[in-house]
């Protein structure tokens, strides 16, 4: 089973406990706020995990439509946000059982880029699937956000490797996003839990290279495209 599913599949509470770390100076809701008003919308989050993304909104008066794949990481969602936790849809996003125009705003935070990895050449099909849909599920005048990483333990934010690269041009140039990027730093409290919980999630390099240069808290890049159409 490819490394990533497994986790989504059978470690949600650890995948939790490696993103709650992630963005210690507050960076990524300003930036989202920048880009459109947030607050009361009806906001569908595709790929929503374990509900970084609701956790982010909560206090904003938003209804959250959460969907996800991954029935262990509803779960977790379920349990990290309690009464507050919105609609959730154990559903692929690339055909979504929903109506059109059933929300202001459509979210998908570091989903789609997995599909690079996981559908092979099929890769542009399956995210221009997703885009559809996500463009299907706007309500006239509303806002399509994507998040993405830009390299985590990178001095610069750069794409992370070439399909990923690839992915992010045809966001910008065939598929009319605007992108801007924000430090999205994690800070685990100690060296020895920042080896531990990003060498979980991004391998052995990444713990040699945390331990190497004793860091508690590690560089993250986010890049957020953006669309209104
Ligand atoms: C890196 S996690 C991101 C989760 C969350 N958005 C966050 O920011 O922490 C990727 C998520 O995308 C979900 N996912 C991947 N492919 C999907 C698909 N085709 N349909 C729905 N969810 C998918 C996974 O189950 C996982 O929860």
């Amino acid at each position: 089973m490819d490394h990533f599913v497994k986790i989504y599949k059978t470690q949600a509470a650890a995948y939790h406990a490696l993103i709650a770390a992630e963005d210690v100076d507050g960076n990524l809701l300003p930036a989202l706020q920048a880009i459109t008003p947030l607050a009361g919308k009806r906001i569908l989050d595709l790929g929503s995990g374990t509900g970084r993304i609701p956790l982010l909104l909560r206090g904003l008066d938003c209804q959250v439509i959460s969907v996800d794949l991954h029935h262990a990481m509803l779960v977790e969602q379920r349990k990290q946000l309690l009464s507050q936790a919105g609609r959730l849809v154990h559903a692929d996003v690339r055909r979504l059982p929903l109506d059109g125009g059933v929300a202001d705003i459509v979210i998908a935070g570091w989903a789609i880029g997995h599909f690079t990895g996981w559908y092979s050449q099929a890769w542009k099909h399956e995210v221009q699937k997703t885009i559809s849909e996500m463009e299907r599920a706007l309500k006239p005048g509303g806002a399509m956000i994507i998040l993405e990483t830009m390299g985590t333990a990178a001095e610069k934010a750069v794409p992370p490797n070439a399909p990923l690269a690839e992915y992010y041009a045809l966001l910008e140039n065939e598929l009319g996003f605007s992108k801007q990027v924000v430090a999205t730093d994690y800070d685990f409290g100690s060296m020895e839990r920042a080896a531990e919980l990003t060498g979980f999630f991004f391998g052995d390099e990444m713990t040699d290279k945390v331990k190497r240069n004793g860091w508690s808290r590690v560089p993250e890049w986010t890049g957020i495209w953006s669309k209104q159409p």
